[in-house]
């Protein structure tokens, strides 16, 4: 189905407007501990040099026992409420992408409900890796756009530190822990591309690629949480054209293009696929968000976290096109473009 009949589909026949997912608000969270390349030197056999050349990464925060992925999570939706100027209250949705939940149930998004003081509305875990935050806004969308919710949290949340063994110097350099969140509210649009919300979401999966990036653990499976396992060579391989085909998408759908993008915010997982995928698609070097540096790989929270980071230091600005983009364990795949 092409873009242009989705958006038929949801247009409100009395008014002739269609609902958009807006965002009111974005706000993230780090945990206080950093550490540095050079930290990870006095107990890994590795360089500050091979990481940065291979990674981009000069450091990552890394969570205190007491900081838990609902901690965090919590800390970035009270951020994104305070720019959206609402209260708990207001939202009746609230969805968090994490693969490191608090306990295995109930969800980290009831967690952070009830952290918030709110009793009303649902909420939800939803787990798709580094995509999970696009995934959980595609879902969200669906829910403030059908119009059956009016407002919704979007959190991506994780503490990855917990997940990696930190004797493996192949994967435990690669990743952070940190939060970032949206605020979003159905507002009606008139169903182009000038409106402000969610003007698409593509989200792709293929699990025949489990065993490139999994965590050997699990509930069922071994009673235990395990360690993330990566091919990273294999996922590397994947990633440019996995990224570069949902963004060729989502410019498809709503009849944009590379030239009309103020800001690329494409999941930080490492400077060299942000860089060749911001080439292929013939993005321009100053309108792509890089966070990687200072946050590492932070998975489902990578792209809400630059996203608030961008917003707080004024780069997007309310008008602003925003594409934003994810790979990850499954595989799954994904983008959205947003009109901030
Ligand atoms: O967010 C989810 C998606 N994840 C990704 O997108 C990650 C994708 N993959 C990558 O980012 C890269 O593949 C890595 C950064 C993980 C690795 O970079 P690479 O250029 O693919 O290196 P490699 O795995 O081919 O390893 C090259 C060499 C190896 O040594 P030998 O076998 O050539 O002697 C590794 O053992 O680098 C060695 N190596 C290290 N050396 C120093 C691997 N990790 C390290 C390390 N420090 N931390």
């Amino acid at each position: 189905m092409s873009g242009l009949q989705q958006m038929d589909n949801r247009v409100s026949r009395a008014s002739n407007l269609l609902l958009r997912s807006v965002v009111l608000g974005a706000g993230s969270c780090l945990p206080k501990r950093i550490v540095s390349n050079a930290d990870l030197e006095k107990t890994l056999d590795t360089t500050d040099a091979w990481i940065i050349q291979r990674t981009g990464i000069k450091q990552r925060h890394v969570a205190a026992e007491d900081e838990p992925t609902s901690r965090l999570g919590l800390l970035a939706a009270e951020a994104a409420l305070g720019e959206a100027g609402l209260k708990p209250q207001d939202l009746d949705l609230v969805l968090v992408a994490t693969s490191t939940p608090d306990y295995t149930f109930p969800a980290t998004a009831t967690q952070i409900q009830a952290m918030l003081g709110m009793t009303n509305g649902a909420a939800f875990d939803l787990q798709a890796v580094c995509s999970g935050f696009i995934f959980a806004l595609a879902a969200a969308d669906k829910f403030l756009t059908s119009g059956s919710h009016k407002r919704a949290l979007v959190v991506g949340a994780e503490t990855f530190s917990r997940l990696l063994d930190w004797t493996d110097r192949r994967t435990c350099v690669l990743f952070g822990d940190g939060a970032g969140a949206l605020v979003l509210e159905a507002r009606e649009g008139a169903g182009t591309s000038s409106d402000r919300g969610v003007l698409t979401t593509q989200l792709r999966s293929d699990g025949r690629h489990r065993d490139k990036l999994y965590v050997d653990g699990g509930p069922s499976m071994t009673q235990t949480t395990g360690h993330l396992r990566m091919a990273g060579r294999e996922v590397f391989r994947h990633a440019v054209g996995m990224v570069t085909d949902v963004v060729s998408q989502a410019f498809a759908a709503t009849g944009t293009c590379a030239g009309d993008l103020d800001w690329f915010v494409p999941h930080q997982a490492n400077r060299r696929i942000i860089d060749a995928s911001a080439e292929k698609l013939g993005i321009a070097p100053n309108k792509v968000v890089v966070t990687i540096d200072l946050h590492g790989n932070t998975s489902a929270a990578s792209i809400p976290l630059a996203l608030a980071v961008a917003r707080g230091d004024g780069r997007i600005k309310r008008g602003d096109l925003v594409m934003i983009e994810a790979m990850g364990g499954g595989f799954t795949w994904a983008s959205a473009l947003i009109r901030w």
